[in-house]
């Protein structure tokens, strides 16, 4: 198994830290376009082989895509990530560019790879790439429902004070401040739903500081979070190499799905080693199926800024 991770700044590095750690491939490249960057941290990565007891390969790469050749799963990173005050979405016009070009680089020198999208916006990057490669839909995932739920379960300990393991909660929808959906009634803690513990007030202030969870990170660190995205996307990256068929909340061209079409948006699908192999229904109410609606009108806008 190989893998590729393009971006070997904050959220790639973690990403093939992840990756490597856990022994998912026995060699992970990672690329950039900064002379040396990849080089460097992936022979720093490689240096924590003996202290850390795991023998997969890391090798740097300063835009060679030879190197990347015949990868399995590609992670794609590379863009900007935003400031304080910044939205995702702020970001499109440069990152669209950059995914694009890495894409299409990428799908010469691997044509099977699996792709997983985390640049923002990433719903539209998502989009972009499967639209602009013509890539079979179920080769395109969008990493961003993962961190979000991770980010979902993690306040709802806070609220419970439980451990966040006990609890299950998914977020669907855009990867976007205000077009994520918290499935709060969906949510879980050891298999009683967490309305039965947590007033309404609660909930919703729940849900409230999920959906502003990148940014209330990116407002203390100065810059956007890297732990959990890299530790999300190596989750994502794992469920394909190992076949796992877990189901995570991904980025998915839907087709009637969720009643939405051509668009990229978070659902819950069945993760494998084909790549996402199967939409699950949810079978929403109508408060969240509009809420559904309203998230994919949003990242349907920031598509149409692509193609006009
Ligand atoms: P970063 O600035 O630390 O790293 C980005 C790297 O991309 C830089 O090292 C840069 O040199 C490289 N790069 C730029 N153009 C390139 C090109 N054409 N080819 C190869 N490499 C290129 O940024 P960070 O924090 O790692 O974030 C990366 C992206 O991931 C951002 O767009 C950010 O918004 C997004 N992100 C997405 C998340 C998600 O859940 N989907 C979570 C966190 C970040």
């Amino acid at each position: 198994m190989k893998i590729t991770v393009v971006g070997a700044g904050a959220v790639g590095a973690t990403t093939a830290d992840n990756i490597a750690r856990r022994e998912l491939a026995e060699e992970v490249v990672l690329l950039d376009i900064k002379e040396g960057l990849s080089e460097g941290k992936s022979l720093d990565m490689f240096q924590t082989a003996t202290l850390l007891g795991f023998d997969t390969k890391l090798t740097g790469s300063t835009n060679n895509y030879e190197k990347t050749a015949g990868s399995d799963v590609v992670v794609i990173t590379s863009g900007l990530p935003r400031k304080p005050g910044m939205t995702r979405e702020e970001l499109i016009g440069t990152n669209a560019n950059i995914v694009k070009g890495v894409a299409q680089n990428i799908l010469q020198h691997s044509p099977d790879a699996i792709l997983i999208i985390v640049s923002n916006p990433m719903d539209t990057m998502t989009y972009l790439t499967l639209k602009s490669l013509g890539l079979p839909k179920n080769r395109v995932i969008g990493m961003g429902g993962i961190l979000d739920s991770a980010r979902f379960k993690t306040y709802l300990s806070f609220a419970l004070n439980c451990p966040p393991n006990d609890i299950h909660g998914t977020v669907i929808g855009g990867h976007g401040d205000t077009t994520m959906i918290p499935l709060t009634r969906l949510a879980t803690r050891n298999g009683v739903p967490v309305s039965q513990f947590l007033d309404a007030d609660t909930l919703k202030k729940v849900a409230a500081d999920t959906m502003v969870g990148g940014a209330t990170l990116t407002g203390l660190i100065g810059t956007s979070a890297w732990y959990a995205p890299g530790a999300a996307t190596a989750l994502l990256v794992e469920s394909i190499v190992r076949d796992q068929k877990h189901i995570f909340p991904c980025c998915v061209y839907l087709e009637g799905e969720y009643g939405q079409s051509d668009i990229c948006l978070g659902v819950p699908v069945v993760i494998g080693k084909n790549g996402w192999e199967e939409i699950i229904d949810y079978k929403l109410n109508e408060e969240e199926q509009a809420a559904f609606n309203k998230s994919a009108d949003a990242v349907r806008n920031m598509n149409n800024v692509l193609s006009t």
